[in-house]
């Protein structure tokens, strides 16, 4: 089996190509971030816009690299949201298109399922039941995933996710859009606690974050005295601290409470790498096994996409004819394959 994917869900374009046998054959990627920083932020209008210019270029050059024609194809899966609806739009339009002139279904995929399910992709692949940690520019959830579809949301932020609290404060130190890696890269020279920030929830049981307070903390921690270099990466390195501290200790308790051994860290804030050490060592030492994707997998990518569409496909899934897109989508509504109904 073999399925082409589109991801279009925000600013990045990207295809793919997966082959059940093979493995992934093809993954292009074109990032805007050139084309919204000057606005620090992403623009909707101008995300649509570029995608519509980007996306076809993109599905030629994948079924080159694959070596691989639309009549080899199996299926074609794209994200039906959660995301900006004219973004994803341009993807559902440009799937259900293509799917209709070869003949083959198409697969609206929900685009955390593919942040969730992106681990995969890699050797070992982790099995279901397992606990994830889904921490993107949008969301931060602990999930108990029992089953492909079957996702059992065990707590969420109340207000900014991980991802946004990194961005948020890598504003206020200055840092160039998308903040998160630079905020992590300027951590590299700041010192451990010489600014301690706030750790959110953790004096709480239960699996809810909240990280908006972070930003007022920030903001007084750069107003205390001149901001120099050591001190804005000193800055960083707390802000740093007190988000991968706030994860994995909440992480750590589900582990237990739930009795999982196995963890899955998806979505973009898993490419921190200090977040990566911190789990990895802390659920060895407890005799479990932390399943990470590749860093380039972590933030939004069409491979994750093609992983839930041919999982899906292949689980007797055929896609309706719908071009609907949903810009809020709960992850809860998600079905089982066969008794999906998106
Ligand atoms: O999953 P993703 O690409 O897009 C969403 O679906 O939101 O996640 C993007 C988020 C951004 O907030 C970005 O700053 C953050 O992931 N991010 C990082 C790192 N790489 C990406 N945050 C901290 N450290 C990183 N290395
Ligand atoms: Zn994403």
């Amino acid at each position: 089996m073999r399925v082409l994917a589109i991801e279009s869900s925000c600013d990045e374009s990207a295809v793919a190509v997966l082959d059940e046998q093979r493995g992934l054959l093809a993954h292009e990627l074109w990032s805007q971030v050139d084309l919204h920083r000057l606005y620090g932020g992403v623009v909707p209008e101008l995300a649509s816009r570029d995608h519509v210019k980007r996306l076809m270029p993109l599905v030629a050059s994948a079924l080159q690299v694959a070596g691989t024609s639309g009549r080899e194809l199996d299926g074609i899966a794209y994200t039906a949201g959660p995301g900006l609806a004219g973004a994803l739009l341009t993807g559902a339009a440009l799937a259900r298109a293509l799917a209709y002139g070869w003949r083959l279904p198409a697969l609206g995929i929900h685009h955390l399922e593919g942040h969730l399910l992106a681990p995969l992709l890699e050797t070992p692949a982790p099995t279901f039941p397992h606990l994830a940690l889904l921490v993107s520019g949008g969301h931060t959830m602990l999930i108990e995933a029992r089953a492909l579809g079957d996702y059992r949301l065990l707590g969420e932020t109340r207000d900014d996710a991980a991802g946004e609290a990194f961005d948020k404060s890598a504003k206020l130190l200055g840092l160039p859009y998308p903040g998160g890696p630079q905020l992590a890269a300027l951590a590299e020279f700041g010192r451990e606690g010489v600014v301690r920030l706030p750790r959110p929830m953790l004096d709480r049981p239960g699996y809810e974050f909240s990280f908006s307070g972070l930003k007022t903390a920030v903001l007084l921690a750069c107003r205390a005295q001149p901001l120099d270099e050591q001190r804005r990466a000193d800055i960083a390195r707390g802000v740093q601290d007190a988000i991968v501290d706030v994860l994995c200790t909440k992480t750590l308790q589900a582990l237990a409470t739930t009795g999982q051994r196995s963890l899955v860290v998806a979505g973009g804030v898993g490419a921190n790498l200090s977040l990566r050490a911190r789990l990895g060592a802390a659920v060895a030492a407890r005799g479990g096994q932390v399943f990470f994707p590749r860093r380039e997998f972590c933030t939004d990518n069409a491979a994750m996409i093609a992983m839930a569409g041919l999982l899906r496909l292949r689980a007797g899934e055929c896609g309706g004819s719908d071009l609907a897109v949903r810009a809020r989508w709960p992850l809860e509504e998600l079905r089982p394959p066969r008794a999906a109904s998106h």
